[in-house]
């Protein structure tokens, strides 16, 4: 559980809210994502962990057949009818929590005979920051409704309930990474995931063993997933695939790039080369971790960053920033992480030299006049669960 709040907390802002005691508390994590970035709507590889971030739902049961939710970050609750739950009841923030219980309903899970339920929801996951505090609120609530009813769906469903509602009720074209990372993440460990068959393996990371620390940079920068350049970098990866001839490009290997490059266009080809290369940079990072230690998995990070800034193109100078002077000061790999057009980037960092790192990137962005960006630690964590 964070630091900043816990399920006796959490109870407690129920309680306030709804005037009686709730039925149960759980809880999932934000992520960060370690390397595969853009790869998961290519039916490619991805490797993030949950981070020690959260957000926290109390749930409590109703005699009629509503849905009312109310958080700590909006003031005023929402309520939808069960019988009235569809893409377009809900908007804002309610999209996520509500628009999961849509996406169980159109999963299969059959909700006629359920009764409604208050939920309250409180979150120290920062938003905008490219941290997945949407799927942590997705997966709290994908938990919490799905033990409540007794619906009886496995993880990997859940995080496909998460993803429907945040593409059809929020309406950004996302892939499956987030809401896996958060529904499967553990402790010190990092989820490494076929997007394709949706296989995970739980990867033992070794950070705090080896002295090393993962640095989240905050840029402040927002990113805006339904409306900025995701869905057209989507759209582009699509593009390449047709003209490949491919279902996707995870089957794309990096010895088939010569072809692509004489087939596509040179602003295709490029965003093709990075799904491709990134594809390969996910396998090799996690064969180097198992056979070398964490330490060595900092060149690919490093790689990464540079195919996301000069081929895919969804960096800004804040992030680059971040990423250089991490780099300067000793760190040992750095990148972006998430979606890209600004939120946040990753530091792989030996203890000793968090503070040199820290002082540097801060000194780099007040050289060139951007606006101080927040730097924590993150550690790996467990996934979404029940905490009272
Ligand atoms: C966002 C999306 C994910 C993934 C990343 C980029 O976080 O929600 O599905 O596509 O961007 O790797």
């Amino acid at each position: 559980m964070s630091d900043r709040f816990d399920a006796a907390e959490a109870a407690g802002g129920f309680t306030e809210y709804y005037g009686r005691a709730p039925g149960g508390v759980w809880s999932a994590p934000g992520r960060v994502n370690l390397i595969g970035e853009h790869t998961d709507y290519n039916d490619g590889f991805v490797f993030p962990f949950a981070i020690d971030r959260r957000t926290v739902v109390a749930l409590g049961d109703r005699d009629d057949q509503v849905l009312r939710v109310s958080s700590t970050f909006a003031p005023d609750p929402v309520s939808v009818h069960l019988d009235d739950l569809a893409p377009d009841a809900v908007s804002g923030w309610a999209a996520y929590p509500l628009g999961v219980a849509w996406a169980l309903r159109e999963s299969g899970a059959d909700l006629a005979h359920v009764r409604g339920v208050d939920l309250h929801l409180a979150s120290d996951v920062p938003i905008g920051a490219g941290l997945s505090s949407s799927a942590a609120i997705e997966c709290a609530v994908a938990v919490a409704l799905n033990e409540h009813w007794g619906l009886g769906l496995d993880r990997p469903a859940l995080a496909k309930a998460g993803q429907l509602a945040e593409n059809r009720v929020v309406g950004a074209p996302t892939g499956i990474m987030d809401q896996s990372a958060s529904l499967l993440g553990e402790a010190d460990a990092g989820v490494f995931l076929d997007c394709r068959s949706l296989d995970a393996d739980v990867i033992p990371l070794g950070f705090r063993d080896a002295g090393l620390v993962v640095l989240v940079i905050d840029t402040h920068v927002s990113h805006a997933h339904a409306t900025g350049g995701y869905a057209a970098r989507r759209a582009s990866c699509e593009a390449g695939a047709r003209a490949l001839g491919v279902d996707s490009l995870r089957d794309v290997r990096v010895a088939d790039l010569a072809r692509a490059e004489a087939e596509l266009d040179d602003e295709t080809f490029r965003r093709v080369r990075h799904v491709v290369t990134e594809n390969q940079r996910v396998l090799d990072a996690v064969r180097s971790l198992r056979e070398h230690g964490p330490a060595s998995i900092g060149p690919f990070l490093d790689a990464s960053h540079v195919s996301m800034r000069d081929d895919f193109e969804i960096s800004v100078p804040e992030l680059d920033t971040a990423v250089e002077a991490a780099q300067g000061a000793g760190a040992v790999g750095a990148r972006m992480t998430g979606g890209g057009f600004g939120g946040a980037a990753i530091a792989l960092v030996a203890d000793a030299l968090v503070p040199d790192v820290t002082e540097s990137v801060r000194a780099a962005f007040a050289a060139r006049g951007f606006r101080e960006p927040t730097v924590f630690a993150v550690a790996a964590a467990q996934g979404a669960r029940r905490d009272g």
